[in-house]
């Protein structure tokens, strides 16, 4: 029997009378790789940010690795590992400061940080490197740290926003074989991904159009299901059926200079 790990139903949330995340329904299992498609808008960061309890949902049942998200959101947190869409290390540390800043945030003893830091670097053959700046990384190095750092606490989940974004194919390759061992330790892997190439890689997918769920099977149930040869056909085919650019937000919604979205939550 599958265990499931992630249960979202019915769930909505709104920026004032926008709607982003437009009534969701799905299950996650335990130690799958489920890879959540959509384009640009479609609404992935937003669900991402509810599922590992960082923000509310306006309406809706989410419950990760048991906990509910709207009523214990740090439960959810001490359970999960988050890899935001943007970079998450401290750029003026060191590799060695950075993992085990988060060892501390986390909330592990000492000695444990110290043990698993050094298996880490080994693991990750960066012990030469270990007191160098993080700003001193190419961005693949950067990449894996901060997945090796969002696991280091050996979560029940990971959450991966867009990991890979402008990372070449033989670092994001060796990026999928470290998901895949993460996977194998029982962890269970949410990833969201623009390169259809690793969609293929996952258990499962869903795939949003505009706030909604439009598909979720295994790869191959998909392709068969659309009569594609692979997930990116099936992708173009319904993830934004039209081929309309993504709508730019009306000037109502933003707030800040930079198009931050600031206090509207
Ligand atoms: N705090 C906010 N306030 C208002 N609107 C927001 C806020 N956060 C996101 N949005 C809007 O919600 C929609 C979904 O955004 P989201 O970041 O979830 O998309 P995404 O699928 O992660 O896109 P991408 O692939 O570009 O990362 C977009 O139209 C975005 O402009
Ligand atoms: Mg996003």
């Amino acid at each position: 029997m599958k265990k499931t790990v992630i249960s979202v139903k019915n769930l909505v949330k709104k920026f004032g009378s926008f709607t982003a995340n437009d009534n969701l329904n799905f299950e996650v299992y335990e130690g799958e790789i489920f890879g959540f498609l959509g384009a640009n808008g479609a609404g992935k960061t937003t669900a991402l940010r509810i599922l590992s309890g960082l923000s509310s949902p306006t309406s809706g049942e989410v419950i990760v690795a048991g906990y509910n998200a709207k009523k214990d959101p740090e439960k959810i947190k001490k359970n999960i590992g988050y890899m935001c869409q943007k970079f998450s290390l401290y750029s003026d540390l060191t590799i060695r400061e950075n993992i085990m800043l988060y060892g501390g945030i986390y909330g592990m003893p000492k000695t444990l940080i110290i043990k698993r830091t050094e298996d880490l670097l080994d693991k990750l053959s960066f012990h030469e490197y270990s007191d160098r700046l993080i700003a001193d990384l190419p961005l693949g190095l950067k990449q894996k740290l901060a997945f090796s750092v969002a696991v280091f606490h050996e979560p029940k989940i990971v959450f991966l926003d867009e990991p890979t974004g402008g990372v070449d194919p033989i670092t994001r390759r060796q990026f999928w074989e470290m998901i895949y061992e993460t996977a194998n330790r029982g962890i269970t892997v949410f990833v969201t991904t623009h390169y259809m190439d690793e969609a293929e890689y996952c258990n499962r997918v869903s795939i949003m159009s505009e706030g909604k769920i439009v598909a979720i099977d295994t790869p191959a149930k998909l392709k068969e299901q659309y009569g594609a040869k692979t997930v990116e056909e099936v992708f173009i085919k319904i993830a934004r059926p039209d081929n309309r650019p993504h709508p730019l937000p009306s000037p109502s919604r933003l707030s800040g200079r930079g198009g931050n979205w600031v206090g509207i939550e």
